[in-house]
């Protein structure tokens, strides 16, 4: 299995998303799936004109020479994409917007009715595979996470993917203290590791290890309390140099 994997957090590494994402990630690479990870930050990928000329004038080609280049042909092999964004304003990462935004050159022009709906056939050697997708959000409720959720479920269906669900990190913020101070946080390590294995070996996650990944880490009063004390000390920190 081919895996292509972008990691839209420009933190990278070091950012909350990573904190689930390279374990999902280790998960699917135990299972025996090959995994190519791409960093947006270290990508160029300009923002979509809109002149259609990938669909007119070059079909399949933007006329856009950037890392849309090196990323288009795997995507269109891939048998699973994983998508890890950190959620701004209740969304993806503008990066990861203008790349799906210059993918619509995997898509032909004409429209079909697919699923009782207006769509674009995928052009031919695209491969319609699996999305899986990754999250993590500074709030506390998991259902900050709706409206991404909302939009990865369309794009499924407009770019032809099965939607193999989502492993989602609220309250990321405890998370990296815990890891930092070496608070046990191995459960929703492992449970993203063991979802990842999943996906590979049984072409699904269950609810159960996708639930493990989201859970509560501290109740919410005292998770806001912790976030404000934090953000009140930095200030006061620059304010006297
Ligand atoms: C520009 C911006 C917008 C954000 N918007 C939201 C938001 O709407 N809801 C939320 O819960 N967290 C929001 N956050 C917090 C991030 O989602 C959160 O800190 C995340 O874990 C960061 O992941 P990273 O460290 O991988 O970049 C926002 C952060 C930034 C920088």
């Amino acid at each position: 299995m081919n895996v292509v994997a972008i990691n839209a957090s420009p933190r990278m590494e070091s950012g909350n998303t990573a904190d689930i994402l390279m374990p999902f990630l280790e998960g699917i690479k135990e299972a025996g799936a090959n995994v190519e990870l791409f960093l947006t930050r270290k990508l160029t990928i300009h923002p979509c004109q809109g002149d259609f000329s990938c669909w007119l004038n070059t079909p399949g080609k933007c006329f856009q020479k950037d890392d849309m280049e090196i990323l288009l042909p795997r995507l269109a092999k891939a048998d699973l994409w994983v998508f890890a964004t950190p959620l701004y304003v209740d969304g993806m990462a503008g990066t990861l917007k203008n790349l799906f935004d210059r993918a619509i050159p995997l898509l032909q022009p004409f429209f079909e009715i697919r699923d009782g709906h207006c769509r674009h056939p995928l052009r031919e050697g695209v491969r319609s595979g699996k999305f899986a997708l990754v999250a993590s959000c500074g709030f506390w409720e998991l259902d900050n996470f709706e409206p991404l959720l909302a939009h990865a479920r369309a794009i499924c269906r407009n770019l032809k993917r099965e939607f193999s669900g989502a492993l989602l990190r609220p309250h990321s913020r405890a998370l990296k203290m815990m890891l930092k101070t070496g608070e046990s946080a191995n459960d929703i390590l492992e449970a993203a590791r063991s979802a990842g294995r999943q996906l590979v070996r049984e072409g699904c996650m269950s609810d159960q290890t996708v639930a493990a990944v989201s859970r509560p880490l501290m109740e919410r009063d005292a998770f806001l309390e912790n976030v404000n004390a934090a953000f009140r000390k930095a200030l006061d920190e620059l304010k006297t140099g």
